[in-house]
């Protein structure tokens, strides 16, 4: 069973095609990084899985459900499920500026109605996740350090225990240093989750993302030019494309995220 799984997507804009027939599957557990230049597709890619944007042929399944046939009431009830969660570039966009962070981040429990006891236990887990401590949370966004957004930002996404997390840039916008603990937070989560949560990490650096994907998928022009293990793609890559890619930064993946 897998978790998402594109065959055969194409996405239009008028006349234009972003996406040419992508076929790509996620399994449970599984964190696949998808790396392409700008304008490539990548953010595309991620709307179709959230289903914000319509594929205009093939399917999007995830979790076995076609999204991209949903209307109406059963669209909204899919959206509520929160089977899905997705991570933005700017962590602000998830934060609201005038509240303390955790109310952010519990929000997700709340419109669910997660049950008290229930709630405390995924929040306390869902920090711990993450690496935040308590008492950073009481703080407005504006008292955090981008890289202390992004991480409540994927704590708000964790709550909600969604069987697929997809990330879209998310250190992009950090310094270094930020950047770093972030990739180290989604490595801890992904060596820790085991089966139950997949991540769909899209990035242009692939250096980065060769450190948390299991596996990579290489985005050009709207074309799925390269799908294989993190290992084989840094060390053999098939397409030129990739290579250049490759070539232009300096890679180290860790051997954790090479699992097979
Ligand atoms: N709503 C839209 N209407 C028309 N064209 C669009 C729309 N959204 C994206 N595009 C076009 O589709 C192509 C792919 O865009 P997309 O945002 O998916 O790329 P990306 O890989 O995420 O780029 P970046 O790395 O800059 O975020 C681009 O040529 C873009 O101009
Ligand atoms: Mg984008």
């Amino acid at each position: 069973m897998t978790v998402l799984e594109l065959d055969g997507v194409s996405v239009d804009y008028g006349r234009v095609r972003v996406l040419d027939r992508i076929s790509l599957s996620v399994r449970p557990g599984e964190v696949v990084g998808v790396v392409g230049e700008s304008g490539s597709g990548k953010t595309t890619l991620a709307r179709t899985v959230l289903r914000a944007a319509a594929a205009s042929e093939g399917q999007v399944r995830v979790a076995g459900q076609d999204v991209n046939r949903l209307r109406g009431r059963a669209l909204r009830a899919w959206r509520r499920s929160g089977a899905v969660q997705y991570v933005f570039q700017d962590p602000l966009r998830s934060l609201d500026p005038g509240a303390p962070v955790v109310d952010s981040i519990v929000e997700g429990l709340r419109i669910a109605r997660i049950p008290a006891v229930d709630a405390e236990r995924r929040r306390s887990a869902a920090l711990e996740a993450v690496g935040l401590d308590e008492d950073l949370i009481t703080r407005l966004p504006s008292g955090l350090s981008g890289g202390q957004r992004q991480r409540a930002a994927i704590a708000r996404a964790l709550v909600v225990e969604p069987r697929l997390l997809v990330l879209d840039e998310p250190v992009s916008a950090l310094d270094a240093a930020s950047r770093d603990r972030v990739v180290q937070a989604l490595i801890a989560l992904r060596d820790r989750r085991g089966s139950d949560l997949a991540m769909l990490v899209i990035s242009h650096d692939i250096g980065s993302l060769a450190a948390m994907s299991d596996r990579l998928v290489v985005l050009n022009r709207g074309h799925i030019v390269e799908d294989g293990l993190t290992r084989r793609v840094v060390a053999q890559p098939q397409h030129p494309y990739t290579r250049r890619l490759i070539e232009s930064v300096p890679i180290i993946p860790t051997l954790s995220a090479n699992r097979p």
